[in-house]
């Protein structure tokens, strides 16, 4: 896929003070410490790039929601230190990301220097898309070039995705590029048979994706607490499994568009699963018991149906492997239990065992649980977003604030 616009390699970067911005918005653990720095690994080719092209690097990044207020569980110091081990030299954090002391910090940098600024969000002016904050940016840094690299947040019209494209040369870097390129060429020019993996668990977040997908999927399969909403539409027993409330409206129209799509193919189309697994007595991390769609109405009343069952995961993955490629957006069942991953799991297997499936996968926890199964942190399947809402929005077909503000080819 062609990817639209400028990129670091469209502009000239030697000795020139770069403002890159990436999303380290990093999970932390009970501790506060990085539990999962994907996102900083992402970020390195990049920065690397930068580095052997002679640039002055100054990084931005947001961390959580802190409300534009300082929050020392949400600094970026620790951040600076993983980065720093990754590239194997130094990076310099700052602990603010306007004012003096920025500008002193950066204003004497030396070609492939790294400096790390503290938490955006640490002012209410970033999520604001507030331009004499994006201008600061722009002037206490230095910057001569804006880079944005920040896959995960491109959909956040803030002011160091959108408002600073109005004071900087702004072009996209690396993982950018790769991210919309495999999500794009996945959606747009795909090889066929498409097929659209669906799960998580809410419809209501996901309706734009899920009629997106009916347009251009040749085959979808519904999982995860998603598909209980089609189950119980369709007058099966879902016990006390999660389903969204006023949502009958929604499931029609979707099972409308779908039936219309696929006419007497549908039931092979547009899998809904035949068969399920539950929890008897309601645990989450209880043990499996699978069930047929038939058998649901003799299940206790405080039971949860928490995956596919047996038979719909055979199915799906005989789907699966017969496409060319496969887009994944939510795991199809409560993968945090091992008991409940055999879904998620089948799907990462056909996935990574297939090389001949273009396979794309994202969603924040699907992108986490592929990641997890892999022993290659992802690298057996062809791409594996850092975005969340940002890989949804884009294979949604939607034009992402953050791209759409960069400099066209
Ligand atoms: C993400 O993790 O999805 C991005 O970093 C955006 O974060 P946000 O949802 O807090 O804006």
């Amino acid at each position: 896929m062609n990817f639209p616009y400028k990129t670091v390699r469209d502009v000239d970067v030697r000795d020139k003070q770069i403002l890159l911005r990436t999303d380290y918005n990093l999970p932390l653990d009970e501790d506060g410490a990085i539990a999962d720095d994907f996102r900083v690994e992402a970020s390195l080719p990049t920065i690397k790039y930068l580095i052997e092209n002679g640039a002055k690097i100054v990084i931005i990044s947001h961390l959580g929601r802190p409300k534009g207020e300082f929050n020392k569980k949400y600094s970026l110091k620790q951040v600076a230190e993983d980065l720093a081990k990754k590239l194997g030299q130094p990076v310099k954090f700052v602990d603010d990301c306007v004012g003096d002391v920025v500008s002193e910090a950066t204003g004497n940098m030396a070609s492939g220097e790294v400096i790390l600024l503290e938490n955006l969000r640490f002012y209410a002016g970033e999520e604001k898309n507030d331009e004499k904050f994006a201008e600061d940016l722009a002037k206490s840094s230095h910057a001569e070039i804006f880079v944005q690299d920040g896959f995960g947040v491109v959909h956040r019209a803030h002011a160091s995705t959108s408002a600073i494209t109005k004071f900087l040369p702004s072009v996209a870097g690396l993982l950018l590029e790769r991210e919309y390129s495999e999500i794009k060429s996945a959606t747009d020019d795909p090889n066929r048979p498409l097929t659209a993996v669906m799960g998580g668990a809410k419809i209501s977040d996901k309706i734009p994706l899920i009629e997106k997908f009916i347009d251009i999927a040749d085959n979808i399969v519904v999982g995860g607490a998603m598909a209980n909403n089609f189950l119980k539409f369709m007058g099966y027993n879902v016990a006390s499994s999660l389903v969204e409330p006023d949502i009958d409206e929604t499931v029609k129209n979707i099972l409308d568009k779908a039936r219309t799509k696929f006419g007497d193919d549908f039931e092979q189309k547009f899998q809904i699963p035949v068969d399920v697994a539950i929890s008897e007595d309601g645990d989450m991390y209880g043990k499996r018991v699978e069930v047929v769609n038939g058998e649901l109405d003799e299940i206790k009343s405080e039971s949860k149906i928490l995956d596919l069952g047996g038979e719909t995961i055979e199915r799906m993955v005989s789907l699966i492997e017969k496409s060319g490629t496969v887009i994944w957006n939510g795991t199809v069942g409560y993968a945090e239990n091992p008991e409940f991953a055999h879904g998620s799991a089948r799907i990462a297997m056909a996935l990574a065992s297939n090389p001949h499936i273009t396979s794309v996968i994202g969603g924040g926890d699907t992108a986490d649980f592929a990641r997890n199964w892999d022993s290659l942190n992802g690298g057996s399947f062809t791409h594996v977003s850092t975005g969340g809402g940002a890989s949804l929005e884009l294979m949604a077909g939607d034009v992402l604030p953050g791209i759409a503000a960069l400099m066209e080819k």
